[in-house]
């Protein structure tokens, strides 16, 4: 028997909790009241999500956001690497931007660097493009494409968050196109192809995630 992948165990995940805020919201739905509203919009959520990965999520990568803990160590390892005083912007490329949220975290803390989401479904990448409109910060910018047809060359640093075969085959793309010196994170997929870890760092949080860390050569 083959494992489940990534994206069916999310979607197993969103089904069992649709089920259970589903059963405990079953009794505001016969009797509306205040105090069930909460666990009303909880099942809407869950349960839009799960349509969502279902229905309309057709490259089964899992839409699942980048945590505030590897966040912050994302961002954190960026800081370090990008040059405040550098007379062009540095160029910061998240393939797979998803609604956005790790993508403006590097933007707002990075005022200097130029910060690019990719993604390829119009839902999140519309919510991702709306909150920056709002809040913005200015030198991010989201793009609605395809990462494989994505040209990175431009980019200084990459940010991914993939799944294990998507991690896997991406390592051949940003072999061939990234420019020397261009630093790659990826977070709990390490990258395929011949590429050599310069770092993994763990983050504590209760999955224990990990960060891969190369540099092309
Ligand atoms: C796990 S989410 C990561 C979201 C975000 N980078 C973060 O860390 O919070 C991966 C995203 O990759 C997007 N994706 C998958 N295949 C893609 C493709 N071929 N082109 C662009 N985006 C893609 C998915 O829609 C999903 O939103």
């Amino acid at each position: 028997m083959t494992p489940p992948t990534n994206h069916k165990r999310l979607i197993l995940i969103y089904l069992l909790l649709s089920l259970w805020l589903g059963l405990l919201a079953l009794p505001f739905l016969h009797a509306p009241s205040w105090a069930g509203l909460p666990i009303l919009l909880c099942w809407g959520a869950v349960t839009l999500r799960l349509l969502f990965e279902v229905t309309l999520n057709r490259h089964r990568v899992p839409t699942l956001a980048t945590s505030f803990r590897m966040c912050q160590k994302i961002v954190a390892v960026l800081q370090k690497e990008a040059n405040p005083a550098a007379k062009t912007p540095f160029k910061i490329i998240d393939l797979g931007s998803g609604r956005g949220g790790l993508a403006h975290a590097i933007a707002a803390t990075l005022p200097n660097a130029e910060v690019t989401g990719v993604e390829l479904a119009r839902i999140p990448y519309l919510e991702s493009v709306a909150l920056q409109r709002l809040f913005g910060p200015r030198n991010l910018s989201y793009e609605q494409k395809d990462f494989w047809s994505f040209d990175c060359r431009q980019a200084d640093a990459i940010v991914l968050y993939l799944a294990p075969v998507t991690a896997q085959k991406m390592g051949e793309k940003l072999a061939r196109e990234l420019k020397p010196g261009c630093l790659v994170l990826s977070h709990t997929f390490p990258l395929g192809g011949n590429w050599t870890e310069t770092e993994t760092l763990t983050i504590h949080t209760p999955f224990k995630e990990k960060l891969h860390l190369y540099r092309h050569p």
